[in-house]
């Protein structure tokens, strides 16, 4: 059995013996060195690749403790809002403990497979007709009522259990990067990476990357036009980087032609602040979620398929 999460990292958790591990295996993904991308963008490229969490991003690494705090403190039924992979997240992890999940989506603003892994898992999911943070400002009243626990990073619990991914990375490394890299949304991954960088007793430079248009990004799972951790993140000194569609596209097709690797266009704006080749040394990029989360995304700029008659000659010709 893999080991949970919680129970890798009980010493750095907020849990103690008494609190009920609610796991699905998350944690320990791969750490894998890019060698053709740090050649072409001058530095030493590493992925950590989050998308082989169980529901396919890095979320689970918070909801394991939020779900099992949640349970152990007696909570009838945990609500978020979210772009798609918190609600995922929360979805599985409400069904492991056997609590009801309410999950609030912008309306036609969530990928497909997202809503469908959320709606598949068991939880009650609400299109609201306005933005992610109008949803997020209604579930953060409905959980103030006390029915349900919120699970979005505004949860501590969710930040402790994220920070998780940096001790890996300095971990399997053998000490710190000379910079992390990730993706910047409502900003609770970056006050995550911080928090693990303090305890650490480290000064590794944090590079947060947001959309440059973040109301209208096509990176759905950051199209987050106020970020909620604003104020946290500027103290933490991260650098803010913001990436066009443009840019987020090439670097993520690059990523994928080049290293075998592929994610979702959200996690794809991390490797923009290398692919601009101002960041040195070795640098560690979170790929924050898998790219079969959004496939209408991969479907629009990846290459066409051809069609063929099955004949060998055909196909040798049209396979030219
Ligand atoms: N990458 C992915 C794949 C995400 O799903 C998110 C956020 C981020 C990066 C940004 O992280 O918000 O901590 O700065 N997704 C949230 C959700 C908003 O609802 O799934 P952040």
């Amino acid at each position: 059995m893999s080991r949970p999460l919680i129970e890798r990292f009980r010493s750095v958790l907020p849990v103690s013996d008494a609190t009920p591990v609610v796991s699905l295996g998350e944690g320990s993904t791969p750490l894998l060195r890019a060698a053709r991308l740090s050649e072409s963008w001058g530095c030493e490229l590493w992925l950590k690749c989050e998308g082989a969490n169980p529901t396919g991003s890095y979320k689970d690494r918070g909801m394991t403790v939020a779900v099992s705090k949640a349970l152990e403190d007696g909570a009838e039924a945990v609500i978020c809002a979210s772009t798609g992979n918190t609600a995922a997240s929360a979805a599985a992890y409400a069904a492991r403990a056997g609590l009801p999940a309410l999950v609030l989506v912008p309306e036609g603003a969530v990928a497909a497979a997202k809503l469908a892994q959320t709606r598949m898992l068991g939880a009650r999911v609400l299109e609201v007709r306005g933005s992610f943070d109008e949803a997020l400002g209604a579930a953060r009243e409905l959980a103030d009522r006390g029915s349900h626990v919120l699970v979005n990073s505004l949860n501590p619990h969710r930040v402790a259990g994220q920070k998780t991914a940096a001790l890996e990375i300095a971990e399997e490394l053998g000490g710190p990067p000379d910079a992390f890299v990730i993706p910047y949304g409502g900003g609770g991954n970056t006050t995550a990476y911080a928090a693990a960088v303090a305890e650490l007793g480290l000064g590794t430079p944090i590079v947060s990357v947001e959309a440059e248009n973040r109301p209208a990004t096509l990176a759905s799972a950051i199209r987050i036009a106020e970020p909620v951790h604003a104020p946290r993140v500027a103290e933490t000194g991260a650098r803010v980087v913001s990436a066009s569609d443009d840019e987020i596209v090439r670097a993520w097709r690059e990523l994928a032609a080049a290293e075998g690797v592929f994610c979702e266009p959200s996690s794809a704006a991390g490797l923009v602040a290398v692919a601009r080749g101002d960041i040195e040394g070795r640098v560690v990029v979170t790929l924050t979620g898998h790219g079969l989360k959004d496939v209408a995304s991969a479907d629009r700029f990846a290459p066409a398929v051809g069609t063929v008659d099955p004949d060998p000659d055909a196909i040798a010709e049209a396979a030219r």
